[in-house]
């Protein structure tokens, strides 16, 4: 048969085969986050785009066989307003739609950004017409009463407009997309909240509704809800108050805006889940310690406000937070706790080999997304001459992350089966971590973590170190990771015999199946006490331990 003929019988067979498949979905399952792709688990090694590299359509010839060829499966690219109706009322979608031809031809997936409104806060993306036009689509106006680059959620046409042209885009996508399910779901806005002094939008309007009753729906949702009020926001809530002042006390500012926030966005997304009903999430901008509401974007997404959001915004169906501080396990944990299914979007790309091993396997997440990795050079093989001002360091972060995913991908069956068992746990270490080591419980053993030690000299090998550790069947794990030398310990909890290691192989994939590469003993397992990992290469290895009686 000619290419031609089989790839337009290829494509028929397979719109065929999914044309009944529901729309990707998400869901907590027995605590696990599952992305469904295809009514099946879908783990998401993914990627976010700088904001500058998804705005013509040839981009996506180079970066995404790239990102294809580093074992990322799904790449975060902004969509933005501007781009797809430049002029009130008449779309185009070429951009988006050569990415999704590309994607498919480089078996990936997308999740499209889209930059309504508000990116960052402020509203660069909006087309020139809603820009222009102040008196339709008002901005937010300072303390000092400067009017900002940044459309109100007050504004009702303002929201009228970006619902229409998000609906727009989802319709679009449902018949361009319906079957193969490249899309997997959309962010709605890009880190909404007011970016100024004071964290409150402070126009006529704003302040006359400030100053008004608080809304009997939202007044509803928190005291039907008391379980969804943080300790934070419980603290100063008085439900019998007048004005957002009496009602919320400090925060009232801030909530005043995630009210308003997650109204305008509920108009976008609705429009938006009746035009196609994929997955809508918002991502969030979270505060560093000691930060007031408009040094971080106010009324953004925040956990301690998620019940405001949950009241105004039914149809976001989750919200995820952009981790780029170091107490990444803390962040995800809050949104967890708010009910959230784990999914992170954006992270730091230095350090997103550990955390993506974590999001995976402790916080039983459907996906991770380090920030910019576009900015990643080509696998070694594929390299051509590098121009980044540090070449060496861009190379050792592109390996790393390639390495890390790639082996994900290939554990991917066994990491979600063992995700909707609860029989996957996770850590990271760092050198700067104030403890030397750290400890995890699964299957009536401890996994006790160090960073990884030359021998002989006994130096440190690596600044950090990670894992995950799956059981597999009683008294068998698969430990997946890089920089640590476990040793095995009974848990007391569970009785109070003795752990030995029956056996540690080195595990290796090929051809879809896992293979014993050797088995380690002597000086390469300590004598049969610890899995001595490799400093910088992540590895599985299939581990089988024993219990003995202490006498
Ligand atoms: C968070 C934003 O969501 C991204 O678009 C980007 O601006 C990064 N911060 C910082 O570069």
């Amino acid at each position: 048969m000619k290419a031609a003929a089989f790839l337009a019988v290829a494509t028929l067979l397979s719109t065929a085969l999914h044309a009944q498949s529901a729309p990707p979905a998400v869901r907590l399952h027995n605590g696990a986050s599952q992305l469904l792709v295809h009514e099946q688990p879908y783990l998401i090694l993914g990627g976010e785009l700088g904001n500058s590299s998804a705005g013509t359509a040839a981009e996506a010839d180079t970066i995404l066989p790239r990102l294809a060829r580093l074992h990322f499966n799904t790449v975060l690219m902004p969509v933005a307003w501007d781009e797809i109706e430049p002029q009130e009322g008449r779309f185009d979608f070429t951009i988006p739609d050569h990415w999704i031809d590309v994607a498919r031809q480089q078996h990936m997936h997308l999740v499209f950004l889209w930059f309504g409104a508000w990116k960052n806060a402020f509203s660069e993306y909006a087309p020139p017409w809603v820009l222009a036009d102040t008196a339709r689509f008002p901005r937010v106006i300072s303390a000092e009463g400067q009017p900002l680059g940044i459309l109100t959620p007050l504004g009702d046409q303002t929201a009228r407009a970006d619902a229409h042209a998000f609906a727009s885009l989802l319709a679009h996508l449902r018949e361009r997309d319906a079957a193969e399910q490249t899309v997997l779901m959309i962010q709605v806005e890009n880190e909404v909240g007011y970016l100024a002094l004071g964290g409150r939008d402070r126009s006529a309007r704003a302040n006359q509704l400030f100053n008004a009753p608080v809304p009997a729906p939202l007044l509803d949702y928190l005291r039907a809800h008391p379980a969804h009020l943080t300790p934070r926001l419980a603290a100063d809530f008085h439900p019998d108050g007048r004005t957002w002042h009496d009602v919320f006390g400090t925060d009232a500012d801030e909530i005043f805006m995630a009210w308003h926030y997650g109204l305008y966005v509920q108009q976008v997304a609705a429009a938006g889940k009746a035009a196609y009903p994929i997955p809508l999430y918002m991502n969030a901008q979270l505060p560093a310690p000691f930060e007031l509401a408009g040094d971080y974007p106010s009324g953004g997404p925040h956990p301690d406000f998620q019940a405001v959001y949950r009241a105004a915004a039914p149809a976001i169906d989750f919200y995820a937070p952009d981790i780029y501080w170091s107490n990444f396990a803390e962040w995800i944990g809050r949104y967890q706790a708010a009910g959230n299914p784990v999914f992170v979007p954006e992270a730091r790309l230095d350090v997103a080999p550990a955390n993506a091993l974590y999001t995976f396997g402790e916080a039983r997440g459907f996906g991770f997304s380090p920030f910019a990795v576009d900015s990643l050079p080509d696998a070694p093989a594929n390299a051509l001459p590098d121009a980044s001002p540090d070449p060496a360091h861009a190379a050792s972060q592109s390996s790393a992350m390639s390495a890390t995913y790639e082996m994900i991908a290939e554990l991917s069956p066994q990491i979600v089966d063992a995700q909707e068992r609860e029989r996957i746990r996770a850590l990271v270490l760092h050198d700067d971590n104030p403890r030397p080591s750290q400890t995890i419980a699964l299957g009536g053993y401890l996994f006790r973590a160090a960073l990884a030690r030359t021998w002989p000299t006994r130096m440190l090998a690596t600044t950090s170190g990670a894992m995950m550790v799956l059981e597999t069947a009683p008294d068998d794990f698969l430990i997946a990771g890089s920089g640590l030398t476990v040793s095995f310990l009974r848990d007391p909890d569970t009785d109070n015999r003795i752990a030995g290691i029956a056996s540690i192989e080195q595990l290796t994939y090929t051809e879809g199946k896992w293979t014993t590469a050797r088995v380690l003993n002597g000086d390469q397992s300590d004598q049969g006490r610890a899995l001595l990992m490799d400093a910088h290469t992540p590895t599985v290895f299939r581990v089988h331990l024993y219990a003995y009686p202490a006498n």
